[in-house]
């Protein structure tokens, strides 16, 4: 009898300490380790179990029950307090990686042209309303093309001109401008009348400075064909300039020098940031030089194909970076290449 009524009250001990001891339970690693200790093969409740023997037939099936009745409240329990941790683990993640739905969002940044590729296909639409059509000639290229058919033959002083990059094949280099796509586009063509653009990369063995690259854009300019005279020359390239630089802008045609071109100029247009009076783009002469130019030498339409008392032409060559930089003020020629996002998101 004293047996029976001692485990049912060791039976309430063994529930009231072990629900003390699940509150105190904070961690998943802590509440495994309740788990073994309070509802084990070895735990306090289940040794009662085994003294079932030790009660009376009558007691025992009473007894049995409340130890049922003991376990399942500590399962319960176990279940409710694994329940609570996980609702304070997600509350923490919750307050930890907060998202702030007042945040104004960032804007998505977009790409857009490279300001020399934007005068680039300025140049190309003002040509191709005019009728000219674009090719493009290759980068790397012979001493014969890029010198000797446009009438600089070695050791010419007027190689001085173009500071070249030879690679270590002899006769190939890198091209100094898009002169030699001049030969190209009239093998291609002769005896057929040419007008056309040939846009590229040019390069130069220089010290780079605010004033030069080692690379840098040119746009050729080539017209071949009967009786193109100096006014057609002039007037091509004047209707350019103004489509170019506005409808206003005056031009000149100052002599020059060129061994392909014959009669050679430069073409000036009159200064836009100061309308000719003088200021420091144009370096106080009120004049900018936009591009080299000249009528096409005989000896250089004798090498494309063509007999030079049949055939004439015209040809310009021009740097769409230094047209940007004329256009928009910029100062050093390094900002093209450089790619400092602060320089090109401006345009
Ligand atoms: N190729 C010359 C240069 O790079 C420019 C030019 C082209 C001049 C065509 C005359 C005719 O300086």
């Amino acid at each position: 009898m004293a047996q029976y009524e001692e485990l049912l009250q060791k039976l309430e001990e063994i529930q009231s300490n072990a629900l003390n001891s699940l509150e105190k339970v904070e961690t998943e690693t802590d509440l495994q380790t309740w788990r073994t200790a309070h509802l084990g093969r070895n735990a306090a409740v289940m040794q009662i179990f085994t003294q079932l023997g030790q009660v009376s037939k009558e007691q025992r099936p009473l007894l049995g029950q409340r130890a049922n009745q003991v376990k399942l409240a500590l399962e319960t329990a176990f279940e409710e307090r694994e329940e609570t941790l996980k609702k304070i683990a997600l509350q923490e993640t919750l307050v930890r990686d907060r998202l702030d739905v007042t945040l104004p969002g960032r804007r998505p940044i977009r790409g857009r042209l490279h300001p020399a590729t934007q005068t680039l296909r300025r140049i190309f639409a003002i040509f191709a309303e005019m009728g000219f059509q674009i090719y493009r000639s290759r980068d790397v290229e012979t001493d014969e093309y890029n010198f000797e058919l446009l009438n600089i033959p070695a050791y010419h002083p007027a190689r001085d001109m173009w500071d070249t990059f030879f690679t270590t094949t002899p006769g190939v280099l890198l091209r100094t401008h898009t002169s030699p796509g001049q030969i190209h586009i009239m093998r291609e063509n002769a005896p057929n009348p040419v007008r056309v653009i040939l846009p590229g990369m040019c390069y130069r063995y220089e010290q780079i400075s605010a004033r030069s690259e080692i690379q840098f854009n040119q746009v050729e300019l080539l017209v071949v064909g009967r009786n193109i005279t100096f006014g057609d020359f002039k007037g091509t390239l004047t209707d350019f300039a103004r489509r170019m630089f506005g409808g206003h802008a005056r031009t000149r045609l100052r002599p020059s020098y060129f061994p392909f071109t014959e009669p050679s100029a430069e073409m000036d247009v009159e200064c836009f940031v100061c309308g000719g009076k003088g200021c420091s783009v144009c370096k106080g002469c009120g004049w900018l030089e936009i591009m080299g130019c000249g009528m096409v030498h005989p000896v250089v339409l004798q090498n494309g194909g063509y007999d030079p008392n049949e055939f004439s032409g015209f040809a310009a060559g021009m740097g769409p970076e230094r047209i940007t930089m004329l256009l928009h003020c910029v100062d050093d020629i390094r900002y093209f290449w450089g790619n400092d996002v602060r320089f090109l998101e401006q345009f």
